[in-house]
């Protein structure tokens, strides 16, 4: 599958596109054409699979999917502009809309989440998302093995199979469907319960695993 990994010059975006880059055709979006030419050529030598840098735009257009690897909430620009290039393409959240209180984790939306934002600002796209609770750092590494459960919500099954095959293609990740993209909002709620956990009880990058 040709897969674009919009803002991959971050973490989490680098994180998926090395694990993804062994099955896949994948191309890093960016702002920034050389930062995604250049998170490519660190990304091809990291994954040992070439893996290819273009503008967001550009990374849409030639994709069959996306995964939006952007901060919190994508600003609605990034969306509106995405929107043409997506239309009838599958579309991964892994956003979190996270915030901090008093040192502690938290979302900052209530009553929605970052998933149900992308897809109302992606109306033509096959929205779910996944990954929320996968931490970016053990992406990247890897020897690492991730035995790792990853929710996915969508709003059909069909979407949900789509979403559940590119998951399925990094070793281990087992997914599970969670329900509609509106359960996306307690999936999302799940990472900052992770990193409050992690620091309070001195855990490195821990990730879900259901038993
Ligand atoms: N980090 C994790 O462990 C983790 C785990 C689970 C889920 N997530 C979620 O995954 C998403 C990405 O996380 P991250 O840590 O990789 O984020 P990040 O490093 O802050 O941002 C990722 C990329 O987004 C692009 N970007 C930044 N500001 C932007 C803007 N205003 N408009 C458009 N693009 C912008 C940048 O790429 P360019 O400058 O090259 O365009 C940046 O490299 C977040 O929503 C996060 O909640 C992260």
């Amino acid at each position: 599958m040709k897969i674009a990994v919009i803002g991959g010059t971050g973490d989490m975006g680098f994180g998926l596109t090395v694990r993804l880059a062994k099955t896949h055709s994948v191309v890093i979006g960016s702002r920034d054409l050389s930062r995604a030419e250049t998170a490519a050529e660190k990304a091809t030598r990291v994954a040992g699979a070439r893996v290819r840098g273009a503008t967001n735009e550009g990374a849409a257009r030639s994709c069959e999917a996306a995964i939006l690897a952007v901060p919190d909430m994508p600003p609605a620009g990034l969306l509106s502009g995405l929107a043409s290039p997506l239309r009838g393409k599958l579309v991964v959240s892994p956003i979190v809309p996270l915030k901090f209180e008093d040192g502690i984790a938290t979302v900052s939306l209530s009553g929605e989440s970052a998933a149900e934002r992308v897809a109302n600002a992606l109306p033509s796209s096959r929205v779910a998302s996944a990954f929320q609770n996968v931490p970016a750092p053990v992406l990247s590494q890897m020897r690492r093995q991730l035995d790792y459960d990853v929710l996915v919500t969508a709003d059909s099954r069909e979407v949900f199979e789509e979403a559940a095959k590119i998951v399925s293609s990094v070793s281990k990740l087992r997914p599970l469907y969670a329900g509609p993209l509106r359960v996306s909002r307690l999936v999302e709620a799940i990472t900052p319960v992770l990193l409050n956990a992690s620091r309070f009880s001195k855990l490195k990058s821990p990730s879900i695993r259901l038993v």
